[in-house]
Order: structure tokens, then C-alpha cells, then sequence
């Protein structure tokens, strides 16, 4: 008997999560779960998609809460056993602390990706929804970019230079270590390093269950995060949904219009 997919969505209530899930529940051949750490909010988008003739499922996820990701965790266990995708794509622009916008945007992310990767199926794809702000150029120290790429970097390792950026904007140092002056530039460059670090491990340790993980910048899109955005949500959601349905990009960055971008590189002028 064929096990049905399951696909899994974070912040999906509204924006281009909620553009993904749409696209999801159109073409992705199982369960997709609407995911919001609002259930009212979760629950009218949800009725909003019904009225259009989809049916997603909905659980609720706050993605800094322990008790909230492993809710989730345990429910997604019970109830389906294993899941083939999930897209991280929660997290918060630049208006808040740099404390907030990199305990939501990091940690936030790697702490669903500690609980739910245990439940990944052989085959399952994982897209973390990045910016163009999580280019490695965008952090003015070499030393800093050094220590990013540097290849014996990993999980442990980065979650410690967060810190270490944290440390340094809490004694108003962060610009002066060469930070730059961008919390969220910081949150998504580091979501770009854990990608490329999760997808090694899972290629060293078990190639042969062909996870693919990838990072995905999906253009300036007009939503609350973005309101001078200039994309529609739906053309914002297209390269993340490319990714999960069709194409496989193992550790890659890819931009909105689906080409792969060199993380540390310069951006090509068409861009
Ligand atoms: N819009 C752009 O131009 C643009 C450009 C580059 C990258 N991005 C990235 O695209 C993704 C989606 O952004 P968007 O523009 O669609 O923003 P959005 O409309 O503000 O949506 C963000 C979503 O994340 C949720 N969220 C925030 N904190 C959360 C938490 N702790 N737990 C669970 N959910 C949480 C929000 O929930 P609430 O409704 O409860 O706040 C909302 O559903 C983000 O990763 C963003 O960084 C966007």
C-alpha cells in the first residue's frame, strides 16, 4: 500500500505561505498542513481556501515555542508517521529586536527542522524560505564571511556565531565587528549556512535516503512584510513550489525566477 504524502508549511496563515499552500493543495499529490501560531488566524485562512474548493489540514505552530513545534512533532507522528516536505517559511522582517528577529528567523527554523527531521521520509525535500538578504556578501567582514563558509563549520559551530552576533549587538558592537547594521540580513544569512550544513550531513550520513534541503529567495513580494513589494504572493510562492514538485537543487540558494545563485558570490547585474 502506497503511504499517503504529507506536506508541512510554516506561517502559512497568510503571504507567501499561504501562496504555497494553495499551490500545495493544486498539485502536491497528499495532506498539506496550514500552519500559524494564531489558530484563529490559521483557522480563516484555512475556511479561505475551503471556499475556493481546497482542503488543507491545519495545526498550530509557533515556531520559537518548544511545546508548540513538538505538538506538532508528536501529532505528524500519530497521525501520518513521516513527512516528504516541509518548507520553513516563518519568520518576521526587520522591524523588530535583533534578539527576536534572530530567535524567530533562526532558531526558530532549525529548532522545527531538529524536531520534525527525525520524521523525514527517504526522498523528502525540505525548502527554507531565505531573502536576498541571506547573501553571504551582505555581511561587510571578510572574517566574519570567512567564518560562514569556513568548511569545518557545523550546526553547533553556527549556532554559536549567532550568538556571538547577539553578544555583539547587546554591547552595541555589532556594526563596529562588521556585522552590518541588518538583524534580518544576519537571520537569513545564517538560514543559507544551515542549509548548506544540513544538506552535508544528511549526504554524508545517508545519501542513500536522498533528502534534499534548499534555500530559496522568493523575490520582493508584496505582503505585510513587504508592502512596497512589487511580486503577487502566487509569483512569490513559484520557485518553492517549483522545488517541491518538480525540480531538485540538493544544498542549493535559488532565486524567484528558479536559477541557482552563487551564495557567495556576486550578484549577476540581470538579478
Ligand atoms: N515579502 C518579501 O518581499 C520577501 C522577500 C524575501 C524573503 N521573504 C521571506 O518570505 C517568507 C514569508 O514572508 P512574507 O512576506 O509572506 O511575510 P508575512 O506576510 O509577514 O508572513 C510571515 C508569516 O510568518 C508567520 N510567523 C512569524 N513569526 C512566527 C512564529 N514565531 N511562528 C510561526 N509563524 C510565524 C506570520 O504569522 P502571523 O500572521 O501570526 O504574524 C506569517 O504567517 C519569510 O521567510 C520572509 O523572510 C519575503
Amino acid at each position: 500500500m502506497q503511504t499517503r504524502k504529507v506536506a508541512v508549511v510554516t506561517g502559512s496563515n497568510k503571504g507567501i505561505g499561504y501562496a504555497i499552500v494553495k499551490g500545495l493543495c493544486e498539485n502536491f499529490f497528499g495532506d498539506v498542513y496550514l500552519t500559524a501560531r494564531d489558530v484563529s488566524r490559521g483557522q480563516r485562512a484555512v475556511e479561505n481556501l475551503k471556499h475556493i474548493g481546497f482542503l488543507p489540514l491545519f495545526h498550530q505552530l509557533d515556531i520559537v515555542s518548544e511545546t508548540s513545534v513538538k505538538d506538532l512533532k508528536d501529532y505528524i507522528e500519530k497521525e501520518h508517521g513521516g513527512i516528504d516536505l516541509l518548507i520553513n517559511n516563518a519568520s518576521v522582517g526587520t522591524s523588530g529586536s535583533a534578539e527576536d528577529i534572530i530567535q524567530i528567523n533562526y532558531f526558530g527554523t532549525l529548532r522545527v527542522c531538529n524536531a520534525l527531521f527525525p520524521l523525514l521520509r527517504d526522498n523528502a525535500k525540505v525548502i527554507n524560505i531565505s531573502s536576498s538578504a541571506g547573501r553571504l556578501q551582505r555581511i561587510p567582514s571578510t572574517e566574519l564571511r570567512a567564518k560562514f563558509k569556513d568548511p569545518k563549520l557545523n550546526v553547533a559551530s553556527l549556532n554559536e556565531l549567532m550568538k556571538t552576533y547577539l553578544n555583539d549587538v547587546k554591547e552595541n558592537k555589532a556594526v563596529e565587528k562588521g556585522w552590518g547594521d541588518s538583524p534580518y540580513v544576519v537571520s537569513k544569512v545564517g538560514i543559507n549556512a544551515l542549509t548548506i550544513l544540513h544538506q552535508h550531513v544528511f549526504d554524508l550520513e545517508k545519501p542513500y535516503r536522498n533528502i534534499s534541503i534548499t534555500s530559496v529567495h522568493p523575490g520582493y513580494v508584496k505582503t505585510d512584510m513587504n508592502k512596497k513589494g512589487t511580486l503577487t504572493t502566487e509569483e512569490g510562492a513559484k520557485a518553492a513550489l517549483y522545488l517541491a514538485l518538480q525540480a531538485e537543487f540538493k544544498g542549493k540558494y535559488v532565486w524567484f525566477d528558479c536559477q541557482v545563485i552563487d551564495w557567495d558570490g556576486v550578484l549577476p547585474e540581470s538579478k
